[in-house]
């Protein structure tokens, strides 16, 4: 047996094997997965525009214009006219001087992380922040310290590990898995407080939160109070690409420091073309973003008369955790069997022992659909001998156990989050106000 063969045999056997799902047609809220149909209950098209007849338009249109790609890094080539428009457009739904386009929003995090955050610097980090804030934490020159989920006194404390070097606080602002929200006010009063520079990653939240979808930030009162916002095109906007919405400065600073952005080509003009259409249509129709919450509601309320304890968030992304990847997977598959696709998320994306199905709604869902779905994910979690947590176990603070016992009447699951856990190199105590 392969070194490969035998690591991918160890990956079945913890149930972490990952495949990917052939999906025919576009990402809309009814699809066929390997061939059967399914409600799609894990895209991040939240507003239903990646497959909007206007925004295909769009990138078509810019196709026959501009062509299909960008040639070599806009350090290289130069810009073209479609990706300043873009750019200009954005710095105006951000209210920021400038937004500067990146391939993607993997390579804004670790781009702009990297050239913010650098040697003899100190990076605090949300310990759930998503994984390309953590790969850009590895890639900058600093130290990273991880500070303990959303805990504000935590973040005050790992401040005083900067001691007086450059830090910058990175956080995404919808946590992708989770679907709650950072505390944002108070992050950025300690950062303004204490001088730390902050990039907050709106990935989930662009289109999504705020007023007309401006994101978490604007919606927290911030809008010009971060040091860099990353948005990203490929979600809610539903199409490709990212951007950093930031001072002139800033954005002159990413432009010479971001390896990511230099080292890359710049985004299609098909993709730039789309988003900047996207955009267009969320100012217009706001119903949109509306309709959006609206079902995020929907979903949370159906499932809670269902039995779950669901938290009590304004996003689209709903958690249930069923503590090891083989109950997330057996889940999966279940809701899968009758029709319903919400991806099994484990480790290493999620700590472990918080194996989920990772719920995500979309505006262009039905209520009656949401709600079936509520109704199917109980069936598919009697069937994999699963049930909703009871409010006795609510809010517990350790993994649920790994395996079922037979004639146990199910492991119960916990929509709420999982046991805080540290994933990177430098982590904080956890007595830290002792050690403080
Ligand atoms: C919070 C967060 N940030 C960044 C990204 C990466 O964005 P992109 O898919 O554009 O690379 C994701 C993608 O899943 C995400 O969830």
């Amino acid at each position: 047996m392969s070194l490969l063969s035998e690591r991918l045999a160890e990956l079945r056997d913890r149930g972490l094997h990952r495949r990917t799902r052939l999906i025919s047609g576009p990402q809309g809220p009814r699809v066929i997965v390997d061939g059967r149909p399914a409600l799609l209950l894990c895209s991040n098209n939240y507003l239903g525009l990646a497959d909007h007849p206007r925004v295909r338009e769009a990138a078509a249109d810019a196709a026959m214009r501009w062509g299909v790609g960008a040639g070599a890094s806009r350090l290289v080539s130069g810009t073209m006219t479609v990706h300043r428009r873009l750019e200009d457009r954005l710095a105006e739904f951000e209210g920021t001087e400038s937004a500067l386009l990146f391939g993607s929003g993997y390579l804004a995090n670790t781009g702009v992380i990297a050239a913010l955050a650098q040697a003899g610097g100190v990076v605090l980090s949300d310990e759930l922040n998503h994984a390309s804030l953590i790969d850009g934490c590895k890639l900058a020159g600093a130290e990273t310290v991880v500070y303990k989920h959303a805990d504000l006194d935590h973040l005050e404390w790992a401040m005083g590990k900067a001691a007086g070097r450059p830090a910058v606080i990175v956080t995404d602002s919808v946590f992708s898995m989770d679907g709650d929200v950072a505390p944002l006010e108070g992050i950025v009063e300690i950062a303004q407080r204490l001088g730390a520079r902050t990039i907050v990653d709106e990935a989930h939240a662009t289109g999504v939160l705020g007023p007309g979808g401006r994101g978490a930030v604007a919606a927290a009162g911030l809008t010009g109070e971060v040091d860099v916002v990353v948005g990203t095109l490929g979600k809610a906007l539903g199409s490709y690409g990212a951007y950093a919405a930031c001072s002139a400065e800033m954005s002159d600073w990413l432009t010479n420091q971001a390896r990511t952005l230099i080292f890359s080509t710049a985004p299609p003009p098909p993709a730039i073309a789309a988003a900047m259409e996207a955009l267009a249509i969320i100012e217009e129709e706001p119903k949109r973003v509306e309709r959006l919450t609206a079902n995020s509601k929907v979903m949370r309320e159906a499932l809670r008369s269902e039995g779950f304890d669901i938290e009590d968030q304004p996003t689209p992304i709903i958690p249930l955790i069923v503590g090891s990847a083989a109950n997330a997977v057996d889940l999966c598959e279940e809701a899968l069997a009758r029709g319903l696709y919400a991806q099994a998320i484990r480790p290493p994306t999620v700590p472990e022992g918080t194996a989920r199905l990772r719920i995500s709604v979309m505006a262009t869902h039905t209520a009656a659909e949401l709600k079936a779905a509520a109704v199917t994910i109980t069936r598919a979690c009697e069937h994999s001998g699963l049930r909703a947590a009871r409010p006795e176990e609510r809010g517990r603070a350790v993994p649920v156990a790994e395996s079922r016992a037979p004639g146990d009447d199910g492991q119960p699951i916990r929509a709420s989050r999982g046991p805080k856990l540290f994933d990177l190199e430098v982590e904080a105590p956890s007595d830290f106000r002792r050690a403080a």
